[in-house]
């Protein structure tokens, strides 16, 4: 089961965002990129979490801020998880090897997506946007261009 176009769900703790994002990760398939955009502490790290261990990965999971890119291996498909926060905007294309963070043999994470120039990700992307409504609350936004988003 699929839904085309937006959906928008609420959690209300950090375990819920990260079986949220379980739930998602256990219905990717190589190929599969997936913008999180939100402010600090929004939690999309939390997020990914759930999304690498839905997919098979083994943790600890923690935020490639300092890294700008964990490898991860997943059930069946290797796995990007990518932080573009410390990068300049200026850097954000040239400092990371697309071409292959974004292969269709792998699955792609990227937190802070919004600093890239749009229209940049192909349109299979998915995009979750995460706003912090106040300490526990969280809306999360799917949207996707081209595809269907999984049903969560
Ligand atoms: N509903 C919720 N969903 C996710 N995280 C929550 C929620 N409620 C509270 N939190 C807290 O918000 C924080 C989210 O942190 P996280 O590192 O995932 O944010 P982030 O968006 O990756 O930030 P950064 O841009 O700094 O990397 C955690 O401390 C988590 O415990
Ligand atoms: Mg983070």
């Amino acid at each position: 089961m699929v839904r085309a176009g937006v959906f928008k769900t609420y959690t209300v703790s950090e375990g819920e965002t990260r079986r949220l994002g379980q739930r998602l990760g256990r219905r990717l398939a190589p190929g599969a990129i997936v913008a999180l955009k939100g402010d600090l502490g929004a939690g999309k790290t939390v997020f990914a979490a759930g999304i690498l261990k839905g997919l098979g990965a083994s943790g600890p999971f923690r935020s490639p801020t300092f890294t700008l890119v964990w490898e991860h291996q997943g059930r069946g498909t290797m796995i990007h998880h990518v932080d573009l926060y410390r990068l300049e905007a200026d850097d954000v294309i040239t400092d990371l090897p697309w071409d292959r963070l974004l292969d269709t043999g792998s699955v792609c994470l990227i937190e802070w997506a919004d600093k890239l120039p749009r229209g940049f990700l192909p349109k299979r992307t998915i995009d979750v946007t995460i706003e912090r409504m106040n300490a526990a609350r969280r809306r999360l936004v799917f949207w996707r261009q081209a595809g269907d988003i999984p049903t969560l």
